[in-house]
């Protein structure tokens, strides 16, 4: 039996440079695909999954995130009072229940490892998931609700996968599998970003299932070092002691919106999958390919 993962992780202390001079006063998970935070897809897909305590690992100029969370009182009853039903709707689906968000700082970017192993007192000693606010995946169930239903079966502990070019492996954590069985895979190993020879063209992306061991995996690590701590390695430490590491490739499409080629590419993506806006997006979108087109 494998314990029920209700904990989630979002490690949002990173700097965000590649979105320059935006993230300046604003947070990147604050940004918005179409009309919601980039932010509420992230909470939305836990959700789904049952995750029902949200650890956000922050730093310093991210209170417009904690903000976020915040009930809107004032907003809420004046859209009552002049009876705007559907956007009361949609605001009240973000209130979070209270209590349920913790906050814990990661007081310099030393790597996504280092910013969870700043919730690991939160954590305790259970299985948890971590999502990375950057990676919005298009996927029907989303995408750590197919990791659960897959960690069900499995145990120990699960990434997130999918097949990439291999000239684009470098980019990515990428595992070294030792079994295929078709949506899931078992690893022997994960390389971060590898210059040459990547094991397989399995690239992790932002979605885990890990379990608590791998917190101890990461006190070892932040001992042992002076600089970044990666997730990877305390992950490729678990497979290393002989516990069970997997990999899901799950079914969706993946936006890196860390980077503007990804998030335009996402916008464009969502826009087009909203019965409100498609209609009149794709028409436009159309005719600006047209109107390329013509002037080459
Ligand atoms: P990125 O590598 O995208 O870094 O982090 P970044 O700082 O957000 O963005 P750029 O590269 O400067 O544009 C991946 C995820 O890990 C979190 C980030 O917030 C992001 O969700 N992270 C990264 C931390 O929480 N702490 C860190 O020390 C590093």
């Amino acid at each position: 039996m494998t314990r029920k993962v209700t904990k989630a992780i979002f490690p949002v202390a990173g700097l965000g440079t590649r979105f320059l001079p935006a993230t300046k006063s604003i947070p990147k998970e604050i940004m918005t695909l179409v009309d919601r935070p980039l932010i509420q897809y992230a909470i939305d897909e836990a959700r789904a999954a049952g995750i029902e305590e949200f650890i956000f690992v922050t730093s310093r100029g991210k209170g417009a995130l904690e903000d976020y969370f915040d009930h809107a009182h004032e907003l809420e009853s004046s859209l009552k009072k002049s009876g705007k039903n559907e956007l009361l709707d949609i605001l009240r689906s973000t209130n979070m229940e209270s209590g349920a968000i913790a906050y814990v700082r990661q007081h310099k970017a030393l790597g996504l490892g280092h910013a969870v192993w700043c919730a690991r007192r939160l954590v305790g000693d259970e299985p948890f998931a971590v999502i990375l606010t950057d990676d919005v995946i298009m996927g029907e169930p989303p995408c750590l609700q197919q990791m659960i239903e897959a960690y069900q079966e499995t145990g120990g502990s699960m990434v997130a996968t999918m097949e990439v070019p291999a000239d684009k492996t470098q980019a990515y954590g990428v595992l070294d599998v030792s079994e295929d069985m078709g949506a899931i895979v078992r690893a022997r190993g994960m390389v971060e970003k590898p210059k040459e020879n990547p094991p397989s063209n399995l690239a992790v992306i932002g979605r885990y299932i890990l379990a608590p061991s791998v917190l101890n995996n990461l006190n070892k690590l932040k001992q042992g070092s002076g600089g970044e701590i990666q997730l990877t390695d305390a992950i490729a430490d678990e497979i290393a002691e002989g516990r069970d590491v997997f990999g899901l490739r799950f079914r969706g499409q993946r936006f890196d919106c860390g980077s503007k080629a990804g998030f335009l590419q996402a916008t464009v993506a969502f826009g087009l999958a909203r019965d409100d806006l498609k209609d009149e997006f794709a028409g436009y979108l159309s005719d600006l390919l047209a109107m390329r087109k013509a002037a080459e």
